[in-house]
């Protein structure tokens, strides 16, 4: 299922980061806030256990989560999304998956993994600002699946419609959340009208 996200906050704070001169501190701001309030919507379903409490006033039943969220970035730009939603999941676990592209045939290679022992019982969100032509998605998926993971999210902010279609014929069964859907990819795989490099914009570089 895909979710766009319809709110004047993540519009507002979006438009910031798409203007060209928003810098880097202010671009990694919006960014922040934009996962933490997506974050709200994305984890609206995951499961709790009822427990036993005890209030200064009397014995009650109080919820905890059921399971372990553990946020996938794909690097590097993915890094830029895991404080906002970290900020509020502070016992979220972070796995990282790092991929580079054969220049011959396009296709993504993982060359660094790390996840916890877990993966099979916890809520995985894959974090990655752009959802361009879902190569990297579907790679980053098809890693977590290979590491025993069946709940699995994807949280983009800005997706073209070739990517997420390209992810959801690939995986039907994960759930993709995203604060806009643009327009297209251009010629270069950027998303118009997008954002420009995420990366470089998040870390400052060229
Ligand atoms: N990656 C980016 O950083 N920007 C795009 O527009 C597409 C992919």
């Amino acid at each position: 299922m895909l979710t766009v996200f319809d709110h004047p906050l993540i519009k507002h704070k979006l438009t910031i980061m798409r203007k060209k001169e928003t810098g880097t501190k202010d671009f990694r701001q919006n960014l922040d806030e934009i996962g933490g309030l997506m974050v709200y919507e994305v984890t609206r379903d995951l499961p709790l256990n009822e427990i036993p409490i005890e209030t200064p006033l009397c014995q009650t039943i109080g919820y905890e989560m059921a399971k372990d969220v553990v946020i996938v970035p794909i690097l590097r730009a993915g890094l830029g999304v895991v404080n906002g939603i970290q900020n509020l999941i502070p016992t979220a676990r972070i796995a990282h998956i790092g991929m580079y592209r054969d220049e011959e045939t396009l296709e993504p290679h993982p060359y660094f993994e790390k996840y916890p022992s877990n993966m099979d019982e916890a809520a995985v969100i894959i974090v990655d600002p752009m959802l361009a032509t879902g190569g990297s998605s579907v790679a980053a998926i098809d890693m977590v699946k290979k590491q025993g993971a069946t709940s699995i999210k994807l949280v983009c902010l800005v997706g073209a419609p070739e990517g997420v279609k390209v992810v959801e014929e690939a995986h039907p069964d994960v759930d993709i959340y995203l604060a806009s859907l643009d327009d297209h990819l251009n010629e270069k795989g950027y998303i118009v009208p997008g954002l420009g490099d995420a990366g470089d914009r998040i870390f400052g570089t060229k």
